[in-house]
Parts: C-alpha cells; sequence; structure tokens
C-alpha cells in the first residue's frame, strides 16, 4: 500500500511521534508512507517527500512536526485533493489535526479514503477521552507556576499566568490544580472582576500575601468580550492574546496590591513531549496505519480508557469538549 499523511493546524508536541508510528508500522508490513509538507497545504500545492524508515530516525523525542504545518483547508480546492490521490497513487491518508484539519477532512471522507488522528494541547476536541500535546501542556504550565510561586510570594505580589485555551479551559484547570492556584479563569465559565479581586483581598486577609490567577486566553469578563489581537489566523479565526494583561492593571488597581501578568503563549506548545504524550501518539499513529489497511476510512483513532479504538471522523468536531460545570465546582475547594 502506499499512504499519504499530514500534519495541520497548530503544532503539538506528539506531532512526530504519530509520524514515527505510522512510518515504522507501515515499514513492518511493507508499505509506502509519503508525507505532504505543511498540512492540506502540501496536497493542494503538490508539496511531499517519500518517508522511508530512516527519516523518521530520532525524531520520537522531538516537538514541532517534520512535515510542517499550516491552518490552509482542504476545502479550499476539494477537487486537488482528489487529483493530487491519483497522482501518487495512494490507498489512504492518515490526516492528523484538530478542529480545522479533521473537519475538512470530514468532509472530503465520503470519496477519499481518509483516517484522522485528533490532536491539540487544548483537549477540545470530542469523540476521544484526550488528545495528545495536553499533557505535555499542562506540565510546561504546571512548571512555570511552580516557579511564579516563590516569586509571587516573596514580593507579595499577585501574578497572573495566562495559559493556551480558545474555547475550553482544560490547560488552564489542570495546571492550576497541578500549580495549587487561587484563581482559575477559564472560556466556559464569564468571570466577574469583583469576584477575582475579593478572592484575591480574603487571601490576603488570611495573612496569605500573594495570588497566583491562571487564566485561559478565551476566558472572558462577565457581559464583556474576549481579548483578541486586532488579526485573525489562516482559518479567519480572530488570534487570542492579552486577557492576563487586561486583568493585571484591572487587579491591581482592584486589589492595591502589586500585579503581573505572564503570557506562556507557544512555550505550552514546543519542545519535546512528555513520556505520556510520546507513548499515547505512538499508539494513534500505529492503528492509524492499521485502519487504513484494513479499509476503515471516514473513522479517527481514539483514546477510550486506556484502549485505542476508532471511533467516525465527524465525532471529532461535532461538538467542542469542554471542561463540565461539575469538573469547575469541583476544583473550588483547592482554590483560594
Ligand atoms: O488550538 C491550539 C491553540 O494553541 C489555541 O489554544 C490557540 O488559540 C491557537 O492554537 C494559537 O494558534 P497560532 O499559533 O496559530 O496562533
Amino acid at each position: 500500500m502506499r499512504i499519504g499523511i499530514l500534519t495541520g493546524g497548530g503544532d503539538c508536541p506528539g506531532l512526530n511521534a504519530v509520524i514515527r508510528a505510522v512510518v515504522r508500522s507501515a515499514h513492518l508490513h511493507g508499505d509506502e508512507v509519503v508525507g505532504f509538507r505543511d498540512g492540506w497545504g502540501g496536497v493542494i500545492d503538490g508539496n511531499c517527500m517519500e518517508l522511508p524508515i530512516d527519516r523518521v530516525a530520532g525524531i520520537l523525542p522531538r516537538g514541532g512536526t517534520i512535515l510542517g504545518t499550516s491552518r490552509r483547508s482542504a476545502l479550499e480546492q476539494p477537487e486537488i485533493v482528489r487529483r493530487r490521490f491519483a497522482e501518487q497513487r495512494l490507498d489512504g491518508l492518515i490526516a492528523i489535526g484538530g478542529n480545522g484539519t479533521l473537519f475538512a477532512a470530514n468532509e472530503l471522507a465520503s470519496d477519499v479514503p481518509i483516517v484522522g488522528v485528533p490532536k491539540t494541547i487544548d483537549n477540545d476536541l470530542s469523540g476521544t477521552d484526550r488528545t495528545f500535546g495536553f499533557d505535555t501542556a499542562v506540565h510546561i504550565a504546571a512548571e512555570a507556576i511552580d516557579r511564579l510561586h516563590t516569586t509571587a510570594e516573596s514580593h507579595y505580589r499577585n501574578l497572573i499566568v495566562e495559559v493556551m485555551g480558545r474555547n475550553a479551559g482544560w490547560i488552564a484547570l489542570h495546571a492550576g490544580l497541578a500549580g495549587g492556584a487561587d484563581v482559575i479563569l477559564v472560556p466556559e465559565r464569564p468571570f466577574d472582576l469583583d469576584d477575582v479581586a475579593a478572592r484575591v483581598l480574603a487571601r490576603r486577609s488570611r495573612g496569605r500575601g500573594f495570588s497566583i490567577v491562571v487564566v485561559a486566553e478565551g476566558a472572558a469578563p462577565q457581559g464583556g468580550e474576549i481579548v483578541t489581537r486586532g488579526v485573525n489566523d489562516q482559518l479567519g479565526r480572530p488570534r487570542l492574546g492579552g486577557v492576563g494583561h487586561w486583568l493585571e492593571s484591572h487587579l491591581e488597581e482592584r486589589t492595591g496590591a502589586e500585579t503581573r501578568a505572564v503570557v506562556l503563549g507557544h512555550v505550552q506548545r514546543g519542545g519535546t513531549p512528555t513520556a505520556y504524550d510520546r507513548v499515547l501518539a505512538s499508539r494513534l499513529g500505529q492503528r492509524a496505519h492499521l485502519a487504513v489497511r484494513e479499509g476503515r476510512f471516514g473513522t479517527m483513532t481514539a483514546l477510550r480508557g486506556s484502549s485505542i479504538e476508532l471511533a467516525p471522523l465527524g465525532d471529532a468536531t461535532a461538538r467542542l469538549n469542554t471542561v463540565p460545570e461539575a469538573e469547575l465546582d469541583l476544583a473550588e475547594a483547592f482554590l483560594g
């Protein structure tokens, strides 16, 4: 068999582990793999490279993706995708991506043989219990919070840590809980600035002279707007970021205590994946290759409990996997 593979959307620790697993599994079964560069862009432009087993040696611990990525969509020119299939004599395509990439994959899946692998550090795709990359992002953010804790404490400051999370607060919640944050603000629950200030002041009145506030980039004040950078990404979505600095001035004014914001940004997406993500990504990649061999097109690999299963491709983007209200309520016990 000859199998295409691409990585689309924002990069994510573990992408190379998936590519490596597909190539190793293919090698074992005598299949060939061709990698398209820069997500759907490489399919549209005909920009690809052969992926023999040697090409994936040493990439398991590397962040990013050896194929490059972009947010271009196959739906720009679907007929070219079909033509490229014939030109490359492909028997199937493995599309590794998040919302945008898998949405396009699902639209094409009625007449193009595609298997999806869900990825995003945000963990906001449904149909799978967890996406690879999330664990790494949480580790990085939790480590940053630990470091900020000691400096906040020494200077009696409020420290705001802005983490990624466009539509879902999974990173904020998990990193905040792991780092012992005092306030966690997520997109699922618009926040009340007075309430945030009251929590910080309540700590101070208990003799705790510092606070750690973790905020997801997509969190917004009640009745207010999400803070954006005034530009759109390739999918036409507003580029997020800035809520941390927005909070900085408001919280300083309301609490009278020095307040500093730190934006973790792409640090959360870069560098080596955790062992958990390497193993999860490898299992998903191997299953995707076997799914192509079995002709299970129109599916995606999914983590269910501790097993890797196949789910309908449309499940990934059918709804956003946001943090349930009950989980946010339970987290209250650890805050403040
Ligand atoms: O989808 C993952 C994500 O990290 C979001 O949390 C964030 O809004 C977005 O990607 C940023 O993407 P980019 O690097 O393209 O600006």
